[in-house]
């Protein structure tokens, strides 16, 4: 049996740990496995490359991809899902596995329509926005580079008493920031998921002071507004020093967590164990402890909801 494997979408720590758990129990069971470079480009352009035992030294504990990625709009046309078919056809594929997002498992799942291919969705995504699974892989990484981070951004918030406005990635979704805001322990968190009002944010950071806070943290999601202007009515509302910080980039890169590696290697193996056993289309997710399945266009059809007890938590917890 001959199977391919891919990462798509924007990259996640933990890729790596991923495709090296996959090329290792793919070998272990005599399957042939191939590499696709650049996600659904290259299959459609048909470039890959064998992988075996050796080919993923080195890579467990290395941010990024070594398969390398893109975001692939010529997948959604009916001449590049043509294309990738007869790629798939030519190289006489058995199996798709692909690492990536839920627009990845669109992909994928298109390409298992138009074929018939097994294909075997692993979610990898630093915004832990995919229906099916409560965690994915990368996100534990993010949120912990976040929060070394925002911990030295308060040695100054402290120190100068200054109100610091921190804003994190996570596409159109608040999971991320919703995470970092609990763990770092903001004052505020501002995420597209729950309706905010000015009043509401100066008399928090007005109720701060009045009980001896000297500083504070909002962490804002990048869809929940523009922290520019949040900071400059936060400014002239409370006559406070404001100062915003975006994380970006950094948060997409870097060696993976030990949890994201954990959860990377499971779900490689298990990919690999999944196509042998059962050869049918779906995604795999992490929920209750355990890893589960669901069909691959699960998260087209349903949304991840925000946990708003985790929300209320965090206000609490950060008075
Ligand atoms: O999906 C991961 C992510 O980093 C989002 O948080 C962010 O909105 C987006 O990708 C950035 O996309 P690009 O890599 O295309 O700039």
């Amino acid at each position: 049996l001959r199977i391919a494997v891919t990462t798509a979408g924007g990259d996640a720590p933990g890729m790596n740990a991923c495709l090296r758990a996959i090329v290792r129990n793919a070998c272990y069971r005599s399957l042939e496995v191939l590499g696709i470079e650049e996600g659904y480009m290259g299959l459609i352009e048909d470039r890959m490359k064998p992988m075996n035992l050796r080919s993923v030294g080195g890579i467990i504990n290395r941010g990024g991809t070594l398969l390398r990625t893109r975001r692939c709009e010529e997948i959604k046309t009916p001449e590049g899902l043509e294309k990738a078919a007869k790629t798939i056809r030519e190289r006489k594929l058995d199996g798709l596995i692909v690492i990536g997002g839920d627009g990845s498992f669109r992909g994928g799942w298109d390409i298992y329509r138009k074929t018939g291919i097994c294909v075997v969705g692993i979610p990898a995504s630093i915004d832990n926005d995919i229906a099916g699974t409560e965690t994915t892989i990368g996100f534990d990484t993010a949120v912990n580079t976040a929060l070394q981070a925002i911990d030295k951004i308060r040695d100054t918030a402290f120190s100068h008493e200054r109100i610091f406005i921190v804003q994190v990635m996570g596409r159109e979704r608040g999971f991320l920031a919703l995470e970092v805001g609990l763990v770092c322990g903001a004052e505020i968190i501002l995420i597209p998921e729950i309706k905010y009002s000015l009043d509401k944010i100066v008399k928090r950071l007005e109720e701060g002071r009045r009980t001896g806070k000297r500083s504070f943290i909002t962490v804002i999601a990048e869809a929940a507004g523009d922290p520019y202007a949040i900071a400059s009515q936060i400014g002239s509302a409370t006559k406070n020093e404001v100062r915003v910080t975006t994380l970006g980039y950094i948060q997409r890169g870097g060696a993976p967590t030990s949890t994201s590696i954990h959860l990377a290697s499971l779900f490689g193996h298990l990919a690999v164990e999944r196509f042998i056993s059962k050869k049918s289309t779906v995604m795999l997710g992490f929920e209750r402890g355990k890893i589960v399945t669901h069909p691959l266009d699960y998260p087209m059809k349903h949304e991840k909801k925000i946990d708003k007890d985790i929300y209320e938590l965090a206000q609490i917890l950060s008075s």
